[in-house]
């Protein structure tokens, strides 16, 4: 039997060695048709400490990653390569490139450096496709004197004609916006500050993301904040608006959250992807709260799968549809066993049980609450997860009386007061009082989609022997819920 601390999840990215926190430097190589991640890494040690590097990986198809040499690394003790972005240059504004280096390998990365107490914009350049950097010898590119100042994340603006970069004055609640035309001089064109402010902002990014159905795109700027998060500690939220180069101007003031669960962090989109594959992003799957202390061997963190964002008018209530994220996991894995079930009126007492041999599955849940009344008593469907030594599982279900859905971890494993056993999430049903789930369990993180990808909720678990083993679907009350499908998908990489 793995214990906890020795399961490594098959569809998420997982460091060899070492810790793990922040995605950095997402991008799409069209020439070799590879995509890369940096990440927050510590080789060394399997916790958070200031000399922090830029750890690589790759992969063709966003599941199976091959691990590299750290590609940005401090320079001396105590400095911390900390968040940043890479874009392609290919038409050498920043001049770092001769013409033998191949226009889709010019590769730029901007991070912040902290080697103290302040921190800096650094620019750094790759010429072999991103495996390793140059610094730029003039650096830093952006220094405003300031200890709070971090996470640039740099695109071009077609329309303007520019390098934009989001960063923050992280306890200053300000996401600035800069321009540059070379990738070294950079000017400020202004300040955003909406939302949750938490105790700081960190991680900013903007990305323009088309509106589904439609020739149409909204810009969509992510957040994100820790502490803060109504559910404790980190959370990444994000706002819809236009963006004209210079400033940012949101449509309305709603608070918008990536996801809504316990570990989903730092998101960051990839930068150079073509346009026919949208837009693409990646969040740690973890928790400042606790994020140090899950048990481990000498790895920890890992990163939450990539997801594809498009936009859609999603019903916030039933009077009013407004523009929010899709969101849907991409992934490749075989399915190596399929268990479904169809139209099942789930009665008390009954249960709907699948068996999972791999611990890692796709679930679909479709369900219709068939009253709309008061009730008795709380009115419960719940699908339960279960380890192979039949000594914990997870309670994920709904609660018709009052439309919440409830997602219920065991903390005998990983005790620590901030590993919160429960989040909610209230979901607006269709018409007909129906609701849909997608889900995806591997080892020990599960990503739940609710409503066709309108809402998500990331949330890393802990089994004493690792593994899910059984699935089962039950309810406590008598003609309340009609299943129309709940299938199992058994999956193996
Ligand atoms: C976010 C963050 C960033 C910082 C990095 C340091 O999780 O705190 O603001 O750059 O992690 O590892």
């Amino acid at each position: 039997l793995a214990c906890a601390a020795e399961v490594r999840p098959l569809l998420h990215f997982t460091p060899e060695k070492g810790w793990l926190n922040d995605p950095n430097g997402l991008f799409y190589d069209r020439k070799d048709d590879i995509w890369h991640i940096y990440f927050q890494s510590n080789p060394k040690n399997p916790f958070w400490e200031k000399e922090l590097h830029w750890g690589h990986a790759t992969s063709k198809d966003l599941t199976n990653w091959t691990q590299h040499e750290s590609a940005i690394n401090p320079s001396h003790r105590g400095e911390g390569i900390l968040s940043g972005s890479v874009v392609v240059d290919r038409n050498n504004t920043s001049g770092f490139f001769n013409d033998s280096v191949h226009p889709e390998h010019r590769i730029v990365a901007l991070y912040t450096r902290n080697p103290g107490l302040i921190e800096t914009q650094e620019a750094a350049y790759s010429v072999d496709g991103g495996y390793t950097f140059t610094k730029y010898e003039k650096n830093p590119v952006l220094d405003v004197k300031s200890s709070q100042f971090r996470d640039p994340k740099v695109m071009w603006h077609e329309a303007s004609n520019q390098w934009i970069m989001t960063v923050v004055e992280a306890q200053d609640y300000q996401i600035q916006i800069y321009g540059s035309d070379d990738l070294k001089n950079w000017n400020f064109h202004s300040n955003f500050s909406a939302g949750y402010p938490g105790f700081q902002f960190e991680c900013p990014g903007l990305s323009e993301v088309p509106i589904a159905g439609t020739n149409e795109t909204k810009w969509v700027l992510f957040l994100a904040i820790n502490p803060g998060a109504p559910w404790g500690g980190s959370a990444s939220q994000y706002f819809v608006g236009d963006f004209d180069g210079y400033e940012f101007k949101a449509i309305d003031s709603l608070t918008r959250f990536v996801d809504i669960g316990k570990d989903y962090y730092a998101l960051q989109t990839f930068s150079n992807v073509e346009k026919k594959d949208g837009v693409i992003g990646i969040s740690w799957a973890s928790n400042w709260q606790y994020a140090n202390k899950v048990p481990a061997s000498n790895w920890r963190g890992m990163l939450a799968m990539a997801r594809n964002f498009t936009l859609d008018y999603v019903s916030v209530n039933p009077q009013k549809k407004l523009l929010s994220l899709v969101e849907s996991p991409i992934f490749e894995a075989n399915v190596s066993k399929t268990s479904e079930k169809k139209n099942v009126k789930l009665q008390k007492g009954d249960s709907i049980e699948f068996e999972t041999k791999s611990g890692v599955f796709e679930f679909e849940l479709d369900f219709q609450t068939m009253k709309n009344i008061t009730y008795p008593e709380q009115p419960n469907l719940d699908l339960y997860i279960t380890s192979s030594n039949g000594k914990e599982s997870i309670r994920f279900g709904f609660e018709a009386d009052v439309g919440a859905f409830y997602f219920d971890r065991p903390t005998n494993v990983f005790q620590n007061p901030y590993y919160s056993n429960v989040v909610t999430a209230n979901i607006q049903p269709t018409k007909k009082y129906e609701y849909n789930i997608y889900g995806v369990v591997d080892q020990n993180v599960i990503e739940l989609f609710f409503m066709n990808g309108t809402t998500s909720s990331t949330n890393i678990f802990y089994f004493s022997d690792g593994k899910p083993s059984k699935v089962e679907l039950k309810s406590n009350y008598n003609d309340l819920f009609k299943i129309q499908k709940f299938s199992l998908r058994d999956l193996s990489v």
